[in-house]
């Protein structure tokens, strides 16, 4: 039988069943070993449904995932650009591939996707982004600038501080930014950011920011594949983030950086930026590949490169690689 038949079933004997299902009853009924059943609700968990485990008596669904609707994030959205189109989709491989079919099909600047679950979720660096269903934020955002492709790169200070202005207005925690685009509270990843674009020699044609924020994913389903040390903002506030409010704060604060960046340039933004910075003044570890060096962070320069200053004096200028705090 396949897992998701499995589940299935599970599911059908929560909603038939009145209220708590044992373990045994769950094993007999399905024909599995009691660990087997566990795996399964432990998978359930993972893909959004809520399940209490009842002492002695066994199982119970609390609720299921909420699927973000184009109406959670449309209503009450006063952005001047950014959700001029929303769409929601249950599954997908990746946000990014559909907003970026979409842009070559001429999709109009603030298109933004939304899927509750991807498939093959791109991280930087060709590395995979967990994507459970019906508990994160996979968010993808079309623009349209009329930028040089020298210039591009300036986008990525807009996501990243729309991601940390939307977390400190939805929770009680600090969220810090680590170079190039990655999201900390207290060390830990919980949001990252990968901008894709299409480009001739001077003008970029579109820019998908894609913007992946860990909301109520619990640690224990994040798996072991992830290089950093990651979390959740339910695992670092204990308390629930409700998605829809989380998605409309950062098309909100999203629209405001670029409107900002239109009519200013990357200057304030980019002060912003440095301000929540976590690494700035401090020493760091670069890896590119096979080459490693310390050094201390001074800032970033207008496209986004970090400025590592080196023992002997020199100044690095980073345009792609990991930085680890030493
Ligand atoms: C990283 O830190 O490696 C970047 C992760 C970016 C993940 C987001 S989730 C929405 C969008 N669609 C993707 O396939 N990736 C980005």
């Amino acid at each position: 039988m396949k897992d998701s038949g499995v589940d299935g079933r599970i599911l059908e004997l929560f909603r038939t069943g009145d209220g708590v299902v044992s373990g045994a009853a769950l094993s007999r009924l399905l024909g599995l070993s009691r660990t087997a059943v566990w795996k399964h609700v432990k998978g359930l968990r993972a893909n959004g449904y809520q399940i209490e485990a009842v002492p002695a008596k066994g199982y119970r669904l609390l609720s299921a995932p909420k699927i973000l609707t184009e109406l959670d994030i449309s209503a009450g959205l006063a952005t001047s650009r950014i959700g001029s189109s929303v769409i929601c989709l249950k599954e997908t491989e990746s946000t990014n591939a559909v907003a970026f079919r979409m842009a070559e099909e001429g999709a109009p600047e603030g298109t933004v996707v939304i899927a509750d679950a991807q498939t093959a979720g791109k991280g930087r660096l060709g590395r995979v982004w967990l994507s459970p269903a019906g508990v994160n934020l996979y968010c993808s955002v079309l623009l349209r600038p009329s930028i040089s492709p020298m210039a591009a790169c300036q986008l990525t200070f807009l996501s990243v501080v729309a991601v940390a202005r939307a977390i400190e207005s939805c929770t009680a925690l600090k969220p810090q930014i680590k170079w190039p685009n990655d999201i900390l509270i207290d060390g830990k990843k919980v949001a990252g950011l990968l901008n894709e674009m299409n480009a001739e020699t001077e003008k970029v044609n579109f820019v998908v920011l894609g913007i992946g924020v860990n909301l109520n994913v619990r640690l224990a389903d994040l798996g072991e594949t992830l290089r950093h040390p990651a979390s959740s903002l339910l695992e670092e506030g204990g308390v629930e983030v409700d998605r829809a409010a989380f998605t409309r704060r950062l098309l909100t604060e999203l629209d405001q950086l670029y409107d900002t960046f239109l009519r200013e340039g990357e200057g304030p933004v980019r002060a912003e930026w440095l301000e929540r910075s976590a690494i700035r003044g401090r020493s760091v570890r670069v890896s590119q590949g096979a080459r490693e060096f310390t050094g201390v962070v001074q800032g970033v320069d207008s496209f986004g490169a970090l400025l590592v200053l080196l023992a002997d004096g020199t100044l690095e200028t980073v345009l792609s690689g990991d930085v680890a705090l030493i």
